[in-house]
C-alpha cells in the first residue's frame, strides 16, 4: 500500500515537472543547451559521467571501436552534446567530427575543446537526409559513434537517423551505438536513479522538466531500426551508462544500456535490380 502511494506521488511529481517542456524536440534540445550555457539550468547534466567512472565506461567504448572499426577512417559523433566524449574519440581516430542539432551545444563544445588536432564540431539535424548526404560527399566513408540519441527519438526519426548513418558509412564505415535500455517502465528508470514520491534528485528533475522523455533501446529496437536485410550485426552486448552523482558528493549513477556495432550490407543498385528483373523476363 505504502509502495502504491509512493508510486502515485512520484507519477504526479513527474507529470507536474513535464508540464512546461517546449513542444518541438529540436527546440527542446537547443533550449536545454542554452540554459546550461547561460546558467539558468544549474544541475549537473545527467549523462555527463564523473571522470573516474566515466573513463571506465568510455574505455569500454574505445576498446570495442578499436577492435571492430577501420580507425584510419574519420569518425562522426552524432548527437555530440558538449563534446566531452567526442574529444576522447581523438585517442583512436585521426579525424573526429562532433555533430549536434543544437547550435548552443556545438558552441559549448567548441569553447570547451579548443585547438585539439583533428577535432571539429558543427550543427546539423542528423535525421535530415540532405544534411547527411552533404556530409557524406564531403568526408567520404566514415565511422559513426552514437551515445544516447536513438532512445530519445520517435520511431520515425529513428528510421531517418539510420538512413543518415547508412549514407555516412559508405562501404567501409561502421557504426558503434550505445543507448540506455532500462527494463520496466519510466518509473523503474527513475527509481533506479534514486527518485521517490518524496524527492527526485536534482539532475533527474532537470532532465524531466527540460528534455524529451527517454524510451528503451535494446536488441529488439535495434533490429527494427537496422533491419537484417540492410545491416550486418558485428557485435552487441550489455553495458551501463555512467551518470553524474545524483547527490553532491555521492557515487555516480548507472543506467543499464545496450551497445552494438553494425555495418551496412551492400545493396544492389536500382539499375542492377532493374537489370536482374529484365533478364528474368
Ligand atoms: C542524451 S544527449 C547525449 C549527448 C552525448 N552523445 C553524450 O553522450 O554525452 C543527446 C544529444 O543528441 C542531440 N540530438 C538530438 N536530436 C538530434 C538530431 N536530430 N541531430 C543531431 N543531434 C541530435 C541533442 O542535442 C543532445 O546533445
Amino acid at each position: 500500500m505504502h509502495r502504491a502511494a509512493d508510486t502515485f506521488r512520484l507519477a504526479a511529481r513527474v507529470a507536474a515537472l513535464s508540464l512546461h517542456r517546449p513542444s518541438r524536440p529540436d527546440r527542446r534540445w537547443d533550449a536545454f543547451w542554452r540554459g546550461v550555457s547561460r546558467g539558468s539550468l544549474t544541475e549537473p547534466i545527467i549523462w555527463d559521467a564523473a571522470p573516474g567512472a566515466g573513463n571506465e565506461e568510455i574505455r569500454h567504448h574505445l576498446q570495442a571501436m578499436a577492435g571492430a572499426m577501420d580507425t584510419g577512417l574519420p569518425v562522426i559523433d552524432l548527437g555530440c552534446g558538449n563534446g566531452a566524449i567526442t574529444r576522447r574519440l581523438t585517442e583512436i581516430f585521426p579525424s573526429v567530427l562532433g555533430v549536434d542539432v543544437s547550435p548552443e551545444a556545438v558552441a559549448a563544445a567548441q569553447c570547451a575543446q579548443p585547438h585539439v588536432p583533428g577535432l571539429s564540431f558543427r550543427s546539423l539535424d542528423a535525421t535530415e537526409p540532405a544534411a547527411a548526404a552533404g556530409l557524406a560527399r564531403e568526408l567520404g566513408d566514415a565511422n559513426v559513434f552514437v551515445r544516447g540519441v536513438f532512445h530519445v527519438l520517435s520511431r520515425r526519426r529513428q528510421a531517418r537517423l539510420a538512413g543518415s548513418i547508412e549514407a555516412l558509412l559508405g562501404t567501409r564505415g561502421r557504426i558503434y551505438l550505445v543507448e540506455t535500455n532500462v527494463p520496466g517502465g519510466a518509473l523503474s528508470y527513475l527509481r533506479g536513479l534514486g527518485a521517490t514520491g518524496e524527492k527526485i534528485p536534482g539532475p533527474l528533475r532537470q532532465a524531466i522538466s527540460a528534455l524529451p522523455k527517454p524510451g528503451h533501446f535494446g536488441a529488439g529496437q535495434r533490429s527494427r531500426v537496422f533491419p537484417a536485410d540492410r545491416w550486418t550485426l558485428i557485435a552487441q552486448g550489455s553495458t551501463v551508462l555512467k551518470t553524474v552523482p545524483m547527490e553532491a558528493g555521492g557515487p555516480p549513477g548507472s543506467i543499464p544500456a545496450y551497445w552494438a556495432v553494425l555495418a551496412p550490407r551492400p545493396q544492389a543498385s536500382e539499375n542492377q535490380t532493374a537489370g536482374k528483373v529484365s533478364t528474368c523476363w
